[in-house]
C-alpha cells in the first residue's frame, strides 16, 4: 500500500478513519503545510514508508504558523476523545500542561529504552518531554528562535555590518531608513510573530536564567527589565513595514528575500523557506546572526510527537516514532526544516554552515524555552500575552501593555 498523502486545511477532512483494507491510517497531524514547513516533513513520510510500506498514512496538516490554527483543532478533537494517531507538539508546557496534566498521553518510556534514546538526546530535552519521571513524546529537531535575518546585498550595498547589540541595530536601522529601504520586515498576521520579537529582547535583557523566572512569578511583569524591553520593543516598531498586520511570517521572510526589507527576526524556519521555497543561498543570499545582544543564548523551540491514549493503531504510531527519532529520520527531515537535529549524533556532513553553526551554539548556550512556541508557560497564559502584544503593536503604550502581563500572570 503505497503512502497516503492528504493536507488538509480544516477539521472536517483531517478525520482519521480506516483505508480500503480496513486498517486504520496512521494520521499525522502538523501545521506543516507548504512554503518552507512540508518539505521536512515529506522527507521524514519518505524514509517512513520506505521501512513501513504497508503502512498507509495520513497527513493531516492544518495550516496556520506557530499552529495558529491546529491547535483549536486538536484542543477539540482531544476533548472529543478523537485524538489524531500522533501529533505535533512542543515540548515543555505545552505538551505537558496541556496533554499530559489531563491524562491524555500514553508514557513512552519503553520506546525511549527499546531504541536506546536515553543517551541519544540531550537532558535538557529529555526533561522538556518528561513528567514525573515518564517520558511522554519524541523530539524531532530544536529550532532556534532567536535569529535575526539580513539581505546580504543590501547590508553590502550601503556598507553595514549585521548588528549584534540594540544600540547597533538602531544605528543599522536608521542609516537603512534614511535610504528608504524599511529596516525590518514583521508580518503579524497571526500575533505570535510579534510575541517572538518581544520574548527574544525579553531574553536579551534578562539572561537565561532570569528569563526563566518570568514563568514562575519569581520576576514580576511589571520589572524593571520588562518594561525596559516593552521600551526597546516599541522604538523597534518604528522600523517595521507598513503593512505587517496583512502578513504572515512568510510573507514577511520574503520581503527580506527579495530585498524589499533588510532584516527580520524569525526562528530557523524561515531558512527552510528561504531555501526550499525562494531558492536563495545560505551566507549568499542571506545572511544570520543571533538577534541583538543574545549572543550565547539559545531561545529553544522543539517539535515533538508522542502517542495520544486512546488510539487503536499504538503499535504503528510507536514504529512512525522510532522512525521519527531515529538517526535516518532526522537528518532526512531537518536539513529542509532548518532545524538541527534532536539527536546528539547527526551526521553533519547533511547540514549546511547555519546548520553546523547552530548545533555549535546550541552546546555553547545557556537554553531558554520560548514563551510564543509554547515551551514556557500554558496556553492559557501565552493566548493572553498573543492579545496583549497584538495590542500594543497597534497602540504602542507600554504602560496599558505591562498592566496586561501582569494581569494575564494570573494563568501562570
Ligand atoms: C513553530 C514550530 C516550527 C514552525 C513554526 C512556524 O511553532 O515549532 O516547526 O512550524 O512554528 O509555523
Amino acid at each position: 500500500m503505497s503512502i497516503f498523502l492528504a493536507a488538509c486545511n480544516n477539521q472536517e477532512t483531517a478525520t482519521s478513519g480506516g483505508d480500503e483494507n480496513g486498517n486504520e491510517k496512521l494520521e499525522i497531524f502538523s501545521w506543516w503545510t507548504g512554503a518552507g514547513e512540508e518539505d521536512g516533513l515529506l522527507a521524514l513520510l519518505d524514509v517512513f514508508n520506505e521501512k513501513y510500506p504497508d503502512i498507509a498514512v495520513e497527513n493531516a496538516a492544518v495550516a496556520g504558523g506557530a499552529g495558529t490554527n491546529a491547535k483549536a483543532v486538536l484542543a477539540s478533537r482531544m476533548q472529543g476523545n478523537d485524538p489524531p494517531s500522533t501529533f505535533q507538539v512542543h515540548g515543555g508546557a505545552e505538551l505537558n500542561t496541556s496533554w499530559v496534566a489531563a491524562g491524555k498521553m500514553e508514557p513512552l518510556n519503553d520506546l525511549y529504552e527499546q531504541e536506546g534514546w536515553n543517551d541519544k538526546f540531550p537532558q535538557d530535552l529529555i526533561d522538556m518531554v518528561s513528567q514525573d519521571g515518564n517520558i511522554y513524546s519524541v523530539p524531532v529537531n530544536i529550532h532556534r528562535g532567536n535569529v535575526l535575518w539580513y539581505n546580504k546585498k543590501i547590508f553590502e550595498e550601503n556598507g553595514l555590518e549585521p548588528p549584534t547589540t540594540f544600540d547597533e541595530f538602531f544605528e543599522v536601522a536608521d542609516a537603512l531608513q534614511a535610504k528608504g529601504i524599511t529596516p525590518l520586515a514583521l508580518g503579524d498576521k497571526e500575533p505570535w510573530t510579534a510575541t517572538q520579537i518581544f520574548e527574544n529582547i525579553l531574553l536579551a535583557q534578562l539572561g537565561a536564567e532570569d528569563y526563566g523566572k518570568l514563568w514562575t512569578g519569581e520576576i514580576p511583569f511589571d520589572d524593571a527589565k520588562v518594561v525596559e524591553s516593552a521600551e526597546i520593543f516599541k522604538k523597534m516598531l518604528a522600523y517595521i513595514n507598513e503593512d505587517h498586520s496583512s502578513r504572515n511570517w512568510q510573507d514577511a521572510s520574503q520581503l527580506v528575500g527579495n530585498g524589499e526589507a533588510a532584516m527580520n527576526i524569525m526562528g530557523d524556519w524561515a531558512k527552510g523557506y528561504f531555501v526550499n521555497d525562494l531558492n536563495l543561498s545560505v551566507n549568499e543570499d542571506f545572511g544570520y546572526s543571533a538577534t541583538p545582544d543574545s549572543d550565547g543564548l539559545f531561545m529553544v523551540i522543539t517539535d515533538t510527537f508522542g502517542l495520544p491514549k486512546g488510539v487503536e493503531n499504538a503499535e504503528d504510531v510507536k514504529k512512525f516514532l522510532s522512525v521519527l527519532g531515529s538517526a535516518e529520520g532526522q537528518d532526512a527531515f531537518n536539513p529542509l526544516k532548518g532545524s538541527i537535529p534532536a539527536r546528539v549524533d547527526a551526521d553533519l556532513s547533511k547540514y549546511d554552515q547555519y546548520g553546523k553553526d547552530t548545533m555549535e551554539d546550541f552546546k555553547n548556550s545557556a537554553l531558554a524555552p520560548s514563551l510564543a512556541h509554547g515551551s514556557a508557560a500554558p496556553e492559557g497564559f501565552l493566548t493572553r500575552v498573543n492579545q496583549a502584544v497584538n495590542i500594543f503593536v497597534t497602540q504602542q503604550d507600554v504602560d496599558q501593555f505591562i498592566d496586561s502581563l501582569v494581569t494575564a500572570s494570573a494563568d501562570l
